[in-house]
This record gives structure tokens, sequence and C-alpha cells, in this order.
């Protein structure tokens, strides 16, 4: 048996964990242990996301919970070290972006164990941002890469990895979203919200370039108070945005905004029929680009760069800069045309697969 330690700590990890655990299991070669960092630890940003998706219960949780980088990521490390002594794994596989997935890759292979990494080879090549960070030094330590889109392939040659370590295999998101399509579409969040297909935009936005910087924000909701004359806005608000925006000046402006829904984060099947069935979806979330291009509806990523230029040169979404101008000039050419995307090479549900058998001839090499 191969014997994996997964990990998963933030909100958009368990969605790419979830294929992946099935695989494992499927494939009946693995022995797997699931640890959850506790980085994000609210229900409505953690445990409903394991009944819905399936995920069975972690084996261990670190409950790290929230704090600055440098203590959340050390803290990560010093409770995962003991995880490893005891259990020693052949490899351990972390997923995405987050500080759970450095933490834990550093800690792995320290200790000498084999590290993987799916969705490897994003670059935003922007250094300010923590996710950044956590791409470049997890894929400088991975053993295995497993890549979701070409770009990542290319990127990873350029930083001198070997390239029999990277595979490019789809997307583990896709997996996910492809599996719970069905049943998402029998969700009755539409109505709860008072909603109809198409008339809405759905709204999310917590990175902390947006979120943290009061300008930057203001632009952002300055834009919205536009919009939202013409088109009803849904806005999941996540933690780390309500807390910037209570008691504050944006937060007043935000709720006096007669056709915007403040909600509280939704869980994975209600939040994908809001996107399928919005209009127009505003984001500065790395997955939700992904998702809206196998969706095929309008994105509106409100960031200067992205890592995964694919959901632009084929999918449906588009940069948009921070300002309120730019916001509502890019809002109208969507309200007036007709924006049309294919679906990236491989994003067929089957990346998990993929990513089993490669470790299992992996192993056989060696
Ligand atoms: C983290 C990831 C980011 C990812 C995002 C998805 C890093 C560096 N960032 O950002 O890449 O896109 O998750 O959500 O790993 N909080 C709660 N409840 C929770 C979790 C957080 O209230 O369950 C609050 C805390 O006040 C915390 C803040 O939200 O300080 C931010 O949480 P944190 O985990 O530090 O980063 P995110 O912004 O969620």
């Amino acid at each position: 048996m191969i014997k994996v330690i997964c990990v998963c700590g933030a909100r958009p990890n368990f969605m790419k964990i979830a294929p992946i655990i099935r695989a494992f299991k499927e494939s009946g070669k693995f022995e797997t242990l699931l640890v959850h960092t506790g980085q994000h630890y609210d229900k409505k940003m953690s445990h409903l996301f394991f009944d819905e998706l399936n995920i069975p219960k972690p084996d261990i949780n670190l409950e790290v919970g929230s704090a600055s980088h440098a203590v959340q990521t050390a803290e990560i490390m010093k409770r995962f070290e003991p995880v490893i002594l005891e259990h020693r794994p052949d490899y351990v596989l972390v997923v995405g972006d987050v500080n759970s997935t450095i933490g834990c890759g550093l800690v792995a292979v320290k200790l000498g164990v084999k590290l993987i990494h799916a969705e490897a080879g994003l670059r935003s090549f922007d250094r300010t941002m923590p996710e950044e960070i956590n791409r470049v030094l997890t894929d400088s330590i991975s053993e295995l890469l497993f890549v979701t889109e070409q770009s990542g392939v290319d990127n990873l040659k350029k930083e001198g990895v070997n390239s029999d370590k990277v595979h490019l295999v789809g997307n583990v998101m896709i997996d996910t979203l492809l599996a719970n399509k069905e049943k998402a579409d029998k969700s009755d969040i539409l109505e709860q919200l008072g909603l109809e297909p198409k008339e809405y935009a759905a709204i999310t936005l917590h990175r902390p370039s947006n979120v943290d910087d009061p300008e930057k924000f203001e632009q952002i909701i300055a834009a919205f108070e536009v919009i939202e004359k013409e088109m009803k806005l849904v806005f999941p608000i996540h933690p780390r945005t309500r807390k910037n925006a209570e008691g504050t000046e944006l937060g007043r402006r935000m709720e006096a905004m007669k056709n915007m829904l403040l909600i509280e984060p939704l869980r994975y099947l209600d939040f994908l029929c809001l996107t399928s069935n919005a209009g127009l979806v505003m984001t500065d979330s790395g997955g939700i680009q992904e998702e809206t291009t196998i969706l095929g509806v309008p994105c509106m990523t409100l960031r200067e760069n992205t890592e995964r230029p694919v959901t632009i040169t084929e999918g449906t979404n588009r940069l948009v800069h921070i300002t309120t101008e730019d916001i509502l000039k890019n809002y109208r050419d969507i309200r007036n045309g007709e924006v049309k995307g294919t679906i990236p090479h491989l994003w067929d549900g089957r990346a998990a697969e993929r990513i089993a058998e490669v470790i299992e001839k992996a192993e056989i090499r060696n």
C-alpha cells in the first residue's frame, strides 16, 4: 500500500481534496490519512463542505485557527511535525496555495518525506500576493507536481523543474464541480433569495489587496452602487471582508444598497447553483474563475493579474482593474455583448484518477 497523508486547511482546499481521496480509495492501492490544519474553522467555512462533498471526517485536526502569516504557518508546522513522525507516510499531498499548503509541505520535506502538489505551476507573477509565495515555494520542494493548465507546465519548465516530475492532469476542482452539478441544480437557493436565473450578479471578495485597502474597496463599492440600480447583487460575504467592513462607512454603504443581498458564506451546492444561474459573476477568487469557465458564465475578476490564464484565453473570464470606471466599463461590455468560451484541455472530471495513476506508476518505478 502507498501511504499518503492528504492535507487540507482552508475553504478552497476541500473541493480539491475530495476527488483525490475518492480516487485513492477506488484504486485500492492507497492508505490515506486526512489532516485538517484548522486554518478555516467556522462551520460555514469548513465543516459543511465535508458533509456535502462526502469527504471523510479528518483523522487529525491541528486546530491552528487564524493568526498572522508567520504565526499561522509556524503553528501549522509545529503541529504537523509530530503527525509525520508518528505515521511515517510515503508521501504528503498538499493542494492549492494557502498557508497550510506550504506549512505542511515544508515539514514533510525536512523529514525526508516526498511531497506531492496538486494545482502546481500556477503563477500570477505578483510576489505581493501571499499565495504566490506559497505556490513558488511549494513547487520548488515537490517531487510530483500535478498541473491544471499548460501555462503551469511552461512556468515550471522556466523555473528549471525537471519535466519528469510534472504532469498535466486537469483540474480536481472541476472534478468536484462536474460530480455535483446535478445535485446543485436541485438547490432551492434562488427561491430562498427571491432570484430569477440570469437576472442577478453573484459577488465574492476576500483578497487582502482589495478588501484590506480602503481605497480599492471604495472603488469597488462605488461600482456596485451603480450596477445594483440595474441588476440584483448577491454577496455571500467572507469573514475577512465582513470584519473589514463592519462599523465603517463602506459597510454602511453596502447595507444601504436596496438591491444588494448581503448574506453569510454559502455551502458548496447552494453556491454552485447561485453561480451557475448568475448573469454575471464578479470575484477576486482563484477557483471561481475556473468554475465560471466550465459553467459558461461571464466572470469579471477584480484583480490586476491571474495565475489561471486559460480562463481568459479559453474561458469566460476577464481581468478588470480596481477602479470604478473599469468595473463599469467591463460590466457594460458584458451586458451588451455575448460571452462565449470553450472548456480547457482535460477539465473533464477525471483529474484525480490521473493523479492516482501517476503516483502508482511512480511507486512501481521506485
Ligand atoms: C485564505 C487563503 C486564501 C484563500 C482563502 C479562501 C492564505 C494565505 N490565504 O485567506 O488563499 O483564497 O483562504 O477563503 O492561506 N476567519 C473566520 N473564520 C474562518 C476563517 C477565517 O472568521 O473560518 C477570519 C479571521 O478573522 C481571519 C480572516 O478571516 O483572520 C482571514 O482568514 P485567513 O485564513 O487568515 O485568510 P483568508 O483571507 O481566509
